[in-house]
């Protein structure tokens, strides 16, 4: 299996791009299923979730049916259940697996694919134990009105497909504000479908009867915010001068909010922004939160920084209760992080971190494990990198080119 092994104690410099955003990709890839012909992807970022996604648009039949097998392998594939069962009138899918940071429920979805007129069985369990649901509406998709029990970023993407080919309008309350939804909304309507109010908790559809989009204008893959902020993170922690490209500031207000009360500055440039390690971290409260407030990818990158700052860090993950499971491992670390209870970790710091073998533990966590190993004394081991692989590309040879010691090796 293959692993990374990570130097710490290198200073960082020189400048860095943050490269295409997975979760604007995944549910646009997933819309194709929305088109007539195949619409045009530019900068797709060569990870592991849109292969996995590419090859289940590519497994679907004109029943519905994907490859189960791929569908578990991936929390994303939930995406493309709401435009089989818009296109084909059926859907077949298991419960999506991917990352083990909470319970992951779906039925916000579901509840939504009912009211339009959808109806649920569960049909048996995969070999690996997920059950498997096919879903079925014995006439055409009735445009509703839905309000989201909580807010869901692909729960608003998957059902906003789905009302797109239904009869009539649907009105969509509670929605989730993240901007992948705006680039989503974005992309259908350029290709001429009607969704208005992206962006806002209340978004409207004009359901266009089975009507398929004709591909005209493709979709442009924005930058990655939780990438671009996770390289803010470890300029603050261990660059002289790190210059960041390709950034969308505004999309990171929280976490510039919450890197200022840190003391970390950050100066812009023509191209991005600089930012550099501070002589002092201050030790900063965060509470995760629906955009735009401090994201839950973000949060363990954070955390990172918290054993650096001088004082106690209260992190507070209000989204999923399994992101703080990092606890442990960065205490073997070092850290002095206390649990207080599954959402919130007390972080005293600042305390220096010692070279370990790690597991990754989730895509995000992951590649915070990467920053606390840069920063650590000695050499880390990190495996299971296939979760770093699903959403960032080629990240140690990048990470390479500014200066960090990391090699990937077949462990
Ligand atoms: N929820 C339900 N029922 C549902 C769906 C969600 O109760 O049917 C709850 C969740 O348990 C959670 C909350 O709603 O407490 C919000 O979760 P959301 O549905 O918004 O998460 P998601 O759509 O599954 C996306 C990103 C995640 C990111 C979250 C939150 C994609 C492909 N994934 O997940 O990204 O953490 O929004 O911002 O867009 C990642 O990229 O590593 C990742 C996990």
């Amino acid at each position: 299996m293959p692993a990374f092994l990570v130097k710490g104690g290198n200073i960082l410099e020189g400048e860095i791009a943050v490269g295409s955003s997975k979760n604007a990709a995944l549910p646009a890839l997933a819309s194709s299923l929305l088109f007539r012909d195949s619409p045009h992807f530019l900068n797709l970022p060569e990870i592991e979730d849109i292969k996995r996604m590419n090859e289940l648009i590519s497994s679907a039949d004109n029943q519905g049916g994907v490859d189960l097998e791929i569908a578990k392998r991936f929390r994303a594939s939930i995406l493309a259940v709401g435009p089989l069962l818009a296109r084909f009138g059926k859907a077949s899918f298991p419960h999506p697996g991917g990352c083990v940071i909470g319970a992951r429920p779906i039925d916000v979805f579901i509840n939504g694919w009912e009211i339009m007129g959808g109806k649920l069985i569960e049909s048996g369990k995969t070999e690996g134990g997920n059950m498997i649901y096919s879903i079925e509406a014995k006439e055409s998709l009735k445009g509703c009105d839905y309000t989201f029990k909580v807010q869901s970023v692909t729960g608003t993407e998957g059902i906003i497909m789905t009302a797109l080919l239904a009869n009539g309008q649907t009105t969509l309350r509670n929605c989730a504000m993240e901007p992948e939804i705006i680039y989503l909304a974005e992309f259908l309507n350029n290709n001429g479908a009607d969704i208005r109010g992206a962006g806002t908790t209340e978004i409207v559809v004009t359901g266009r009867a089975g009507k398929l989009l004709n591909a005209i204008a493709p979709f442009s893959v924005p930058p990655d915010r939780i990438e671009a902020g996770t390289f803010l993170i470890l300029g603050a922690l261990a660059a002289k001068s790190l210059e960041i490209k390709n950034i969308n500031q505004r999309e990171l207000a929280s976490l510039f909010a919450a890197l200022g009360e840190a003391g970390v500055n950050i100066i812009d440039t023509k191209n991005g922004v600089i930012v550099k390690k501070p002589e002092k971290i201050n030790a900063v409260n965060i509470k995760t939160k629906e955009y735009p407030g401090f994201a839950t990818d973000l949060q363990a990158p954070f955390s990172i920084l918290a054993t650096q700052a001088s004082g106690q860090s209260l992190i507070h993950e209000t989204i999923f209760e399994g992101r703080l499971s990092y606890a442990e491992d960065l205490n073997r670390m070092g850290a002095k992080v206390a649990l207080m209870d599954p959402h919130r970790a007390l972080i005293t710091g600042p305390t220096p971190l010692y070279g370990r073998e790690l597991q990754s533990p989730d895509l995000r966590a992951g590649l915070a494990y990467v920053i606390a190993a840069l920063i650590a004394e000695g050499e880390s081991k990190i495996g299971n990198i296939y979760q770093i692989d699903r959403g960032y590309e080629k990240i140690d040879e990048r990470l390479r080119m500014i200066g960090a010691d990391i090699r990937r090796i077949e462990s």
